[in-house]
């Protein structure tokens, strides 16, 4: 049995060098920095579009140790602006992160994203072999387990929701809301990040499709579709490793003198959901309301490009840009700035060190499906505090995490002082906690059950029904 993932954003991009020679550089963003090492460890097939280099169909990743195949699939310019700019995150990613505002429902943008679903699952059947398991990946693939399924009655697919499944009365503003579950339901089993979404979910399917749910299953014609909550894990070996070796505590130590300070930090792809703006107002407020922390207290914020062709994103960048330039007009004093903004991705080492030498690490999503970066830190830190939005999903397996409401400007400011005075032996006591809870469920044990239980969806007797 091989994997064939699908998903639409791939692991590494080729850039071409000075050299004139084309190199893979790892993506950002959550669902590839999860499946990378799974593919890495499991081998096979992942299809995913060719953002770039659309003569590059079929390579073999990572470069130095190649261990799975990538299928790449070029887009029409016209079904790039529809398809991804358009639908996926002009509608369906607006919508499921409650920025209900922001959502723009076209019906040519839908028409592009059922053609590009097709594609992709035309390209998972080109390459399948007898016993393939398919497993598809996020909102920009909803249809695609339909797709497969109408083709292949007996396929063994799964699929992974990885943003928040909204409450039903936001999910139905959406004018394909009955297309988009079924083309979900072609799957046999469907994986979200938390309860409350698996909730959300089975209600929609119950609400509008009129479907028999039960607890963590929908029924489909003769088909039984599970639906679980399966939090994404982290490898917390490998964390937990880079993080404590002498290279690593050598360059933490360099970022802490340098600064000279206490650091906040804070790791994001810049997005509007993930409330930087409301988290630079907090520290502007901290600072006004704490004059004793002026030189004391640096927030180190790293952004790394994202979605740059869409206005929204580029609106984002200047706005968070305006803000870093009054905080620092307004408090920089005797050689103190007070913010640092690091526009770009950071290696995994840099970024190692760097949850290394926060004191204290600011996770303020204002909606996320769950955040890594909160999970990379706790297993990453030894004597930092971590502070976390209420709406990640990864609150509900980080107890020892502080929980802030990020709309509260004057409370996280307050919150940061509480984060900042904290006794040593409570921030070590939090970070065993949450290291235990990640330990349990690390990316190894995520991977290994759900490909288990997809594998063992086939053995379940009864005919197969397509939608
Ligand atoms: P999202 O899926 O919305 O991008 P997550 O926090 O779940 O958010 O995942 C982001 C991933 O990308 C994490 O693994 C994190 O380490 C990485 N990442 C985010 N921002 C940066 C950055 N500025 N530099 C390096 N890596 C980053
Ligand atoms: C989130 C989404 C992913 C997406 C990533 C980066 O993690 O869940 O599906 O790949 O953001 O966004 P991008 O639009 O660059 O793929």
């Amino acid at each position: 049995m091989a994997v064939i993932v699908l998903s639409n954003r791939e692991p590494y991009a080729p850039r071409t060098g000075p050299d004139g020679r084309v190199h893979w550089t790892a993506s950002i963003g959550g669902l590839t920095t999860a499946l990378d090492p799974v593919m890495q460890r499991e081998g096979g097939t992942w299809i995913a579009w060719a953002e770039t280099h659309p003569e590059l169909r079929t390579v073999h990743l990572p470069e130095a140790r190649p261990r799975y195949r990538v299928e790449r699939l070029p887009l029409a310019e016209d079904d790039v602006r529809l398809f991804y700019h358009g639908f996926a995150n002009g509608a369906l990613w607006p919508m499921s992160h409650y920025f209900l505002e922001r959502a723009q429902y076209r019906r040519e943008e839908w028409d592009a994203y059922r053609r590009v679903n097709e594609t992709f699952a035309q390209a998972a059947l080109d390459c399948a072999q007898d016993g393939d398991v398919f497993w598809v990946h996020d909102y920009q693939l909803a249809l695609v387990p339909g797709l497969i399924r109408r083709a292949r009655p007996e396929a063994r697919i799964g699929f992974f929701w990885h943003i928040p499944w909204p409450a039903q009365d936001v999910f139905r503003t959406l004018p394909w809301d009955r297309e988009l579950l079924e083309g979900l339901l072609g799957a046999d089993l469907i994986g979200m990040h938390t309860a409350a979404y698996t909730r959300h979910f089975l209600e929609a399917c119950a609400r509008t499709l009129g479907a028999e749910t039960d607890v963590g299953t929908v029924r489909v014609g003769a088909r039984t579709v599970r639906v679980e909550a399966r939090p994404i894990g982290i490898d917390v070996a490998t964390f937990e490793t880079l993080a404590s070796s002498p290279v690593t505590a050598e360059r933490a130590q360099r970022l802490r003198d340098n600064l000279r300070t206490l650091m906040l930090l804070c790791v994001d792809r810049l997005d509007y959901t993930k409330g930087i703006p409301e988290r630079l107002a907090a520290f502007g407020t901290f600072l006004e309301r704490h004059p004793a922390a002026r030189g004391r207290v640096t927030l180190v914020q790293v952004a790394v490009p994202s979605r740059e062709r869409a206005p929204a994103y580029r609106h984002l960048r200047t706005q968070v840009e305006g803000l870093v330039g009054r905080i620092n007009g307004q408090f920089s004093r005797d050689g103190w700035t007070p913010v640092h903004y690091i526009y770009r991705g950071l290696d995994r080492e840099e970024l190692v060190a760097h949850y290394r030498a926060a004191d204290a690490m600011l996770v303020t999503p204002l909606r996320d499906g769950l955040n890594l970066v909160a999970k990379e830190f706790a297993a990453s830190s030894q004597d930092g505090v971590l502070l976390l939005s209420r709406f990640a999903g990864a609150v509900d397996e980080l107890p020892g995490a502080i929980e802030v409401n990020p709309y509260d400007v004057d409370g996280l400011s307050a919150t940061l002082m509480r984060a900042l005075r904290m006794p040593l032996e409570e921030k070590k006591a939090r970070l065993a906690q949450m290291r235990q809870a990640l330990r349990r469920h690390d990316l190894r044990a995520w991977t290994a059950d759900f490909l288990r239980d997809l594998a063992g969806v086939a053995a379940l007797p009864g005919p197969l029904v397509q939608l």
